[in-house]
């Protein structure tokens, strides 16, 4: 019989009002989500640019929420050393971005940091397979990486699928995590596809009735499942 998992939220920083950071990430804790992502982009694998350890270690010191730090970079082996001293307790490689993808999941699981791999909407999930045995997290991209509010691909869903019932079968405690366009219409889509780690910007931190009314929105879907 599969074993139930619990549903995590993960709020993508990326979304908040930075003026008041601290007090945002406090009011998603307050609300009962679980982990806190944290968007990394280089400005090469992706058109934009976001934040690095200095944002992590400053998440770490105002939660004690899991800190989810999705890289979007660029061949990122000379910065895992300090995203791990700021306290990223996960470290998401985007699989089209490191050629020796392996040596990085080494790296990353002998610095005593949990690791996951991203795929893109559009990448395959056959690269992925030999890999799943060393996981503790798969992050299945539901749009193209580099904004946030974007529309959620509903293409994705049966990649997910799949990755899901290989690792049943190879790793069963890894997680399958989705980001981009999850929303109160949405998530359950991402959820009966197999998903436990859920990823919102917009849908959280602009929500019109607060960042609280956000987390509740998506965990009532996820409690009438
Ligand atoms: C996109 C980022 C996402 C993004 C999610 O590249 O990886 O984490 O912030 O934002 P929403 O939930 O608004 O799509
Ligand atoms: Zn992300």
């Amino acid at each position: 019989m599969k074993k139930e998992k619990r549903c995590i939220i993960s709020p993508s920083i990326l979304s908040a009002d930075f003026t008041c950071l601290g007090d945002q990430i406090s009011e998603t804790e307050q609300a009962g989500a679980e982990w806190l992502h944290v968007d990394v982009m280089d400005g090469h694998f992706v058109p934009n640019i976001t934040m690095g350890p200095v944002v992590v270690k400053a998440c770490k010191k105002a939660s004690s929420q899991l800190i989810d730090v999705h890289l979007m970079v660029t061949e990122p082996g000379h910065l895992i050393e300090d995203f791990v001293s700021a306290g990223a307790d996960l470290l998401t490689l985007s699989i089209e971005a490191v050629e020796d993808i392996e040596a990085g999941i080494q790296q990353i699981k002998e610095l005593g940091c949990k690791v996951g791999v991203a795929l893109k909407p559009g990448t395959s999930a056959d690269m992925l397979m030999p890999l799943l045995p060393w996981l503790d997290l798969v992050l299945i991209m539901s749009v193209e990486p580099g904004f946030s509010g974007q529309s959620f691909m509903p293409e994705v869903l049966e990649k997910t699928r799949m990755i899901r019932s290989e690792l049943d079968r190879v790793n069963p405690d890894a997680l399958i995590q989705m980001d981009g366009g999850i929303g109160a219409e949405t998530i359950m889509q991402a959820r009966d596809a197999g998903v436990e780690v859920f990823v919102a910007g917009n849908a959280i931190f602009k929500h019109p009735d607060g960042i609280g009314a956000g987390i509740e929105a998506l965990r009532e879907k996820l409690d009438n499942f």
